[in-house]
């Protein structure tokens, strides 16, 4: 017979015995607590996937030799479920990160499927757990599929099983001070991407080689890497996040709100994508560009020193915008356009708003799937 595709309508449910009691969204570190149960599906290169199945949260039982293990066959998601004012489910744009997920998996020789199916699949999941959604504005539940190939053997070639599996994680804002502003070190002694490699897909492996330069700059005080490439020691990344500057042009004088583009070293991030269509829609009106190109360092710096740099933000699922206070570079430090007593640019505040009412539901979009 023929490999086959994921099928929801042969899942099976086993319920946990042992309900946790969540806890107090305000006690909440990001990634620590995890709900009841977890959605698993296997695949073999003989069979395609197999009948999905939601079980109690456990251990997970692979043979030390498995690939995984060995050669970093392992790719992830993130993307949130909202509980809105009238207490329906909401997924903010689960599509976007299956159509990720699946070119994350394709690149590690893992299985891919059809989206519609996981979207369904998930969206039982979080129903299901929904009692963990804490409904207070800057809470979610943070899911977050992942896939890994599970093959016995350490010969190394194209794994022939694999486990896909989404586990659940209630969370509060990002950084546990608050939504404040952040220093950054540019960081060009290692390097997050390259043209040609992986720096555009989730995969585990583009994660742990960063943990530490991130030490490095926290032991001189600065929480995150603003990841440098080449000579002209472009702007791409900060941390796990996408990069915004808002700059004022140096020759017409006009608003720029800019992001590198997704050339191949940039992840395609689902926040990044949405602020580019926010800004396209709310910003430009009011005179706005909105650009997707390279900037370096240098022009960062100048625009600095002539104060055109309005504000500096990075962007990502698990903190949707994080503002930037200034930059180390070259034995200076470059200001990013705040003064002391704000945390926060207008536009990345404006931003913030505008994502959570499409993610929260006030406002009725597209963006929004209701489970
Ligand atoms: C982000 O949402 O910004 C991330 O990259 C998630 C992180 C926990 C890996």
């Amino acid at each position: 017979s023929k490999p086959v595709g994921i099928d929801p309508s042969r899942l099976t449910i086993t319920k946990t015995t042992t309900p946790k009691t969540p806890s107090d969204p305000a006690t909440l570190v990001f990634g620590r607590e995890f709900t009841d149960h977890m959605l698993t599906i296997e695949w073999t290169r003989q069979d395609g996937w197999l009948p999905p199945q939601i079980a109690p949260y456990q251990n997970l039982s692979l043979d030390p030799a498995t690939c995984v293990f060995h050669y970093a066959f392992e790719c992830f998601e993130g993307l949130k479920a909202y509980k809105d004012k009238s207490g329906n489910v909401r997924l903010f744009r689960p599509d976007k990160n299956m159509q990720r997920f699946n070119k994350s998996a394709a690149r590690i020789a893992l299985p891919t499927f059809e989206p519609t199916a996981l979207i369904d699949l998930m969206s039982k999941f979080t129903k299901l757990e929904e009692r963990f959604i804490p409904n207070q504005r800057g809470y979610s539940l943070y899911l977050r599929p992942t896939m890994i190939g599970t093959q016995k053997t350490i010969g190394v070639g194209a794994p022939g099983s694999a486990l896909l599996y989404i586990i659940a994680s209630p969370v509060g804002p990002y950084y546990p001070t608050g939504f404040k502003a952040v220093s950054l070190e540019a960081t060009n002694y290692a390097v997050r991407a390259w043209p040609g490699g992986v720096g555009d897909k989730k995969l585990g492996a583009n994660y742990a080689p960063c943990i530490v330069p991130q030490l490095e700059a926290g032991s001189r005080g600065f929480q995150q890497n603003l990841w440098l490439f080449g000579e002209e020691e472009y702007v791409t990344e900060v941390g796990t996040m996408n990069m915004f500057v808002a700059i004022k042009n140096k020759e017409t004088g006009q608003k720029e709100l800019i992001t590198a583009p997704l050339d191949g070293t940039i992840l395609a991030g689902i926040t990044r994508d949405s602020i580019l269509s926010l800004a396209r829609e709310k910003l430009a009106p009011e005179g706005w560009a909105v650009v997707e190109r390279k900037y370096t360092m240098k022009e960062l710096d100048e625009a600095s020193q002539e104060g055109r740099l309005m504000e500096a933000f990075g962007s990502g699922t698990a903190a949707i915008v994080s503002p930037v206070r200034k930059i180390s570079w070259k034995g200076k430090l470059v200001d990013c356009g705040l003064n002391e007593l704000e945390e926060s640019g207008e536009i990345a505040l404006r931003m913030k708003g505008w994502m959570e009412a499409r993610q929260y539901g006030d406002e009725e979009h597209a963006w929004s799937y209701v489970c």
